[in-house]
């Protein structure tokens, strides 16, 4: 395998461990970091760590943007994001080499191709695709164990419109192990990340709603969960709901959502999840309704309204009718 030549940008829990993880696999990589005390703590353990990135006299390398984007309030904070891409854009302005950077940082979608793209083109005075590569590939690890789930990664998600960057980030990973998936619109990298995060929250304030209908009813909830996870097919059946676009419609979803909530009510528990699960499914009914409404000046009505009752809708969408 071919050595690469490496810069981690921001060495925290993410940067640390993913440069650890390539320099096991034989690249050669430098850290980046401001904080005084990371700089002399991963240069106390032996690694090339600096304040500053240059890169005048580097071979093609890949920058991993592996920087802080905490919250602010109910917004992301990119303020030490874009300092740090600043930093990287600089740097390529005095390099006469192609470098490719990376973002692994857990940002909104859009960002790589918004933020980052048109600070990195301010600084560098170069165009993305051109000068200099661009992608995202988003870090799934969890913090108690980054070393080893950087090493043995369960999903690794490369997007560029850039095949090459894309066959370059491949060659890197794939050895690292686990499902690679590769996608032209670096968005949809973040927005998978970002899902991820919000379906694991989502399914753990799901469970966490039936555990209080379940503890007021005095019956184990653990089990049940275990079993529902069995059953469900939830997350790999698109008959249950992962394409977007479409209500869930047939007789039993409806009919058991809305029952539960009166149940729920009966017994004096709340269920917000559930409230909002039937707002969200009551909201994407009428949306689809309006556009067969708006194709029926184009075509039937009569049409339209019978294939709509046999679960069609328009664009190809159907509604999600399980069993
Ligand atoms: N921690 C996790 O488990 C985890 C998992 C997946 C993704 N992520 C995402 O990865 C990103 C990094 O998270 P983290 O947990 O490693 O954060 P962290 O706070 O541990 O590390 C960030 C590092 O960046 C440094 N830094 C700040 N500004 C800088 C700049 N301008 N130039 C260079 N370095 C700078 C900080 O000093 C710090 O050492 C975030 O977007 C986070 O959401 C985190």
């Amino acid at each position: 395998m071919q050595s690469s030549r490496i810069f981690i940008v921001g060495s925290g829990v993410v940067g640390a461990a993913t440069g650890e993880g390539f320099l096991k696999a034989g690249h050669k990589v430098t850290f980046i970091d401001v904080a005084p005390a990371r700089i002399a703590e991963l240069a106390a353990r032996g690694f090339d760590v600096r304040s500053e990135i240059d890169l005048s006299g580097e071979p093609e390398s890949l920058l991993f943007l592996t920087l802080p984007t905490p919250n602010d309030g109910h917004r992301y904070d990119l303020s030490a994001f874009e300092a740090g891409t600043t930093a990287v854009g600089k740097a390529l302005a005095g390099s006469a080499t192609r470098h490719t950077v990376v973002v692994r940082s857990t940002v909104p979608p859009g960002t790589t191709e918004g933020l980052v793209e048109n600070t990195l083109e301010k600084h560098s005075g170069m165009t993305a695709g051109e000068g200099f590569g661009l992608a995202s590939n988003p870090e799934f690890l969890r913090a108690v164990s980054a070393a080893e789930d950087f090493a043995h990664p369960w999903m690794t998600v490369i997007a560029s419109r850039d095949p090459q960057t894309v066959e370059r980030l491949r060659d890197l990973l794939s050895p690292f192990g686990g499902e690679l998936r590769t996608f032209d619109d670096p968005a949809q990298a973040e927005f998978i990340k970002a899902a991820h995060n919000i379906f694991n929250a989502t399914k753990i304030s799901f469970w966490n709603e039936m555990w209080l209908v379940a503890q007021k009813m005095g019956v184990d909830l653990d089990p049940i969960a275990a079993t529902v996870a069995r059953s469900a097919e939830g997350s790999i059946n698109p008959q249950y709901g992962i394409r977007g676009g479409a209500p869930y419609g047939g007789v039993c979803l409806p009919k058991d959502t809305n029952g539960f909530l009166g149940f729920a009510d009966t017994i004096g528990v709340d269920m917000p999840l559930l409230t909002a699960v039937v707002e969200t499914n009551d909201r994407l009914a009428a949306i689809v309704s309006d556009e067969v409404d708006t194709a029926s000046h184009a075509a039937s009505h009569a049409q339209l309204r019978e294939s709509a009752a046999h679960g069609a809708v328009t664009g190809g969408r159907q509604q999600h009718e399980p069993a």
